[in-house]
């Protein structure tokens, strides 16, 4: 079996890629390196690696040939990024999933497993987010992820493709992100090691739902087999964590007595997004393994195996 990956070198898809090599596969990875790194990727004759624009690659087709699976990832994942630089923004996410989806017709691909977004949801106007939720993108980037998806999802019935999209709410996990999702935590790490008091913006109480890479991972194996064409799905952990709590908990694994800098909240930033995750556990058979403390757990300890000193 081979599985083309597209950003298999950023964050989420080098887990994904070394879980598929685990598990007997052989991956091509197309990645421009714009964010995602080499060392991210696993050493292995089962590798192969394609450094290219996935909206510009002549290739595409070809690669797509020989391949059963099709997990993309690629995307410019900035929400400041795509308000500095929309074209850019558009261009990779846009015109880089319709390249994609363009290029997987005709094809014998089984499945194609989009990595899809939260951020669309915007503010929760329901305790936990459904995935018929209104979208109100409020960033360039929540709207080339809706625009992507919706091509993702039409392309089902009007190419025939086998397209299954993921919306993710807020991924941590290593190698460290530091992208506006899951920053908080590469954020508070960071000066947990410089041992300085964590800034929180507002009295903490806004929160997300974080959900370890591990499980992320595990939802695109299940959709690959499991998801039906045209659907979507949330993958989160159906539980809300706090800011406030999120600081005392990795405080807490860090053996640090929490310090925090509480500063005035910061207007437009949403202040409660948790999924509801039914339609993924019912169709997918998906189930979160990790709760945040076992998330965070992980981490730490491949971080430092032998416990985090406390000195930093
Ligand atoms: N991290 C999260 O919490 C989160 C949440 C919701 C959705 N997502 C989605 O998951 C996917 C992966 O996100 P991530 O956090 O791993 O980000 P990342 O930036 O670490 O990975 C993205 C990868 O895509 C590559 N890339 C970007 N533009 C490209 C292009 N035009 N052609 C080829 N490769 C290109 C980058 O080099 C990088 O390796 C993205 O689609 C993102 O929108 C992530």
């Amino acid at each position: 079996m081979t599985s083309l990956v597209t950003g298999g070198a950023g964050f989420i898809g080098s887990n994904l890629v070394r879980a598929l090599i685990e598990g007997g596969s052989d991956v091509v990875v197309v990645d421009d390196f714009s964010t995602g790194l080499r060392e991210h990727l696993p050493k292995s004759s089962r590798l192969t690696i394609v450094e290219a624009d996935l909206a510009d690659h002549a290739g595409l087709e070809r690669l797509v040939r020989g391949c059963e699976y099709v997990f993309h990832l690629a995307a410019q994942v900035g929400v400041i990024t795509s308000i500095l630089d929309p074209v850019a923004d558009a261009y990779a996410n846009i015109l880089g999933t319709v390249r994609l989806l363009a290029a997987c017709r005709d094809s014998s691909v089984k499945k194609i497993v989009c990595s899809s977004s939260a951020a669309p949801f915007g503010e929760a106007k329901a305790e936990r987010i459904d995935e018929t939720h209104p979208q109100e993108p409020e960033s360039f980037y929540a709207l080339s992820k809706m625009s992507a998806e919706r091509y993702a999802v039409l392309a089902s019935s009007l190419l025939r493709l086998p397209t299954v999209c993921l919306r993710y709410f807020n991924v941590y996990g290593l190698p460290l992100s530091s992208s506006e999702y899951a920053g908080v935590i590469s954020i508070f790490l960071d000066r947990l090691l410089k041992d300085e008091p964590l800034v929180i913006y507002g009295d903490g109480s806004q929160d997300r739902d974080f959900v370890y890479v591990a499980d992320v991972v595990r939802a695109n194996l299940l959709a690959s087999r499991n998801g039906a064409a045209g659907a979507v799905y949330n993958i989160g952990t159906g539980t809300p964590t706090s800011i406030l709590e999120l600081a005392h908990l990795m405080s807490e694994l860090a053996n640090r007595t929490p310090r925090i800098d509480f500063r005035p909240f910061r207007p437009g930033e949403i202040r409660h997004s948790t999924a509801a995750i039914d339609r993924a556990r019912a169709d997918l058979g998906y189930e979160p393994a990790y709760d945040l403390r076992t998330g965070l757990g992980a981490m730490w300890a491949e971080l430092w195996p032998a416990g985090m000193r406390r000195d930093p």
